[in-house]
């Protein structure tokens, strides 16, 4: 059983549509685990890090544009396989090709504005995890949990 770790972010558009809980709703009822997230307004040089690898293409300006109009939510998930599982939950990155059920086909219709981002493989796991929350996870893995 491979455990790993995922960054996975409500970009604005699904802030704004009050679309944070209804995606976290469906990470938790997958059974993955939300071990940290935080809302935050996004500098600049923040998302063009983020989205390094795509810097010469011709949306990233309008890309990093995008994510630093407002706040977005990121987070953290652990679980089997969540890299992978996650970006199947999310659907293709255009959202009119994205599968029936998906995140991205129930809540979007541009390619700009597809509500969530998630890591693609684990270097780039690692790596925005790193740049979002300095690698920090929280553990609730208590003797104290008896409400559970
Ligand atoms: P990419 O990493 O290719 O997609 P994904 O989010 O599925 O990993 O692209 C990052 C974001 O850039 C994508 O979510 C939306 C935006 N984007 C565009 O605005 N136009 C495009 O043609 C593409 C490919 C992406
Ligand atoms: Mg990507």
């Amino acid at each position: 059983m491979a455990v790993e770790q995922t960054f996975l972010m409500v970009k604005p558009d699904g802030v704004q549509r009050g679309l944070i809980g209804e995606i976290v709703s469906r990470f938790e009822n997958k059974g993955f685990k939300l071990v940290n997230a935080k809302m935050i307004q996004v500098p600049r040089e923040l998302a063009e890090s983020h989205y390094a690898e795509l810097s010469d293409k011709p949306f990233f300006g309008e890309l990093v544009d995008f994510i630093t109009s407002s706040p977005v939510f990121g987070m953290i998930w652990e679980g089997e396989n969540v890299i992978t599982t996650a970006r199947a939950m999310m659907g293709a990155t255009n959202p009119s090709a994205a599968a029936p059920g998906t995140i991205r086909n129930d809540y979007a219709i541009s390619v700009g504005m597809n509500i969530i981002h998630g890591s693609d493989s684990p270097e780039n796991a690692a790596r925005e995890i790193g740049l979002w929350f300095g690698g920090e996870t929280l553990s609730y893995d208590k003797a104290i949990n008896k409400w559970i």
